[in-house]
């Protein structure tokens, strides 16, 4: 793993400020998991940890993501602003924005958004993020880790048939090959610069998220709490909500944490 790492270095910029903070793994349970045991012993704003496989990768409500080994990128970012919760409610969405322009400019596809926070080309999910919160005594953000798994060089007959219809990669977007080391970079410099426009770009971040999203005007089912609701996702909110009009006609704002949105004919 010191070739992955020193290959990640390589792509980076020299303005890149955190590149004392970057820590590559043959294998973790989750990079996530290993970035919260870091966090609790003091590791510093910056820190990335990147694994070649994860043993117990995490999506959302406890769902897991496929990690295997020499395909992928697994990545976790520790944050430390210094602000209220409250004022992170757009942060997964900060990231997707990151994500995509981090795509963009390593592979030169721009992808779609999935509200909230996965990563499609065509109708398939490549990348997600899983966004972490840790408060301190006084109430205030103590750490965020953002975790990111990216489907780099897979072919379609590589997913298990249960995801197989809804996964991709990004080599399968691009037809071509895809380098791992090459996409990591682009990340951590678009996970720096959002960090550095987290309050001040809020404005112009959530126009550029809205433009990629493709849930917006879309028919949607809305999942959660035991029960399934249908509606058309009219817009993105400030708070990074999902604006739904439901078929009763009545307008409402979704949070992420309470439910998963399905297209009304596929995962889109
Ligand atoms: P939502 O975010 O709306 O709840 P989701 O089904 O994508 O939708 P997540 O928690 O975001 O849910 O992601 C976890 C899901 O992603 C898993 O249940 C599985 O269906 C799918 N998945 C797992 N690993 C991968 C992978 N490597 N690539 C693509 N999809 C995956
Ligand atoms: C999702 O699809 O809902 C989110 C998936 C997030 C996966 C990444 S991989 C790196 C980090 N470690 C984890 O256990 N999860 C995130």
């Amino acid at each position: 793993m010191t070739d992955m790492k020193e290959r990640i270095l390589s792509f980076l910029s020299p303005e890149y400020p955190w590149k004392d903070r970057l820590s590559v793994f043959p294998e973790l349970d989750s990079t996530n998991n290993r970035l919260k045991a870091l966090a609790s012993q003091g590791a510093s704003h910056g820190t990335v940890l990147i694994a070649d496989r994860q043993t117990g990768g995490r999506g959302r409500m406890g769902r897991s993501f496929l990690s295997p080994p020499g395909v992928g990128i697994y990545m976790s970012i520790l944050l430390r602003p210094e602000c209220a919760p409250q004022e992170l409610m757009h942060l997964t969405c900060a990231v997707a924005a990151a994500m995509c322009r981090a795509v963009e400019r390593s592979v030169g596809l721009r992808p779609g958004i999935k509200w909230t926070n996965d990563l499609v080309w065509e109708k398939q999910k490549f990348a997600g993020i899983l966004t972490e919160m840790g408060l301190n005594a006084a109430g205030g953000v103590d750490w965020t880790i953002v975790g990111i798994g990216v489907n780099c060089c897979q072919k379609a007959e590589d997913f298990p048939p249960d995801i197989r219809d809804r996964a991709c990669s990004l080599a399968m977007a691009a037809g071509r090959e895809i380098d791992r080391c090459r996409v990591a970079a682009a990340m951590m410099e678009s996970l720096w610069e959002m960090d550095a426009s987290l309050f001040t770009g809020k404005e112009d971040m959530l126009r550029f998220y809205r433009e990629n999203c493709v849930t917006i005007g879309k028919d949607i089912s809305v999942v959660g709490a035991g029960e399934v609701r249908h509606g058309r996702a009219l817009d993105v909110d400030d708070e990074g909500a999902l604006v739904v009009q439901f078929s009763d006609s009545h307008v409402e704002a979704v949070n992420a944490g309470e439910v998963s949105i399905r297209g009304m004919y596929g995962y889109v």
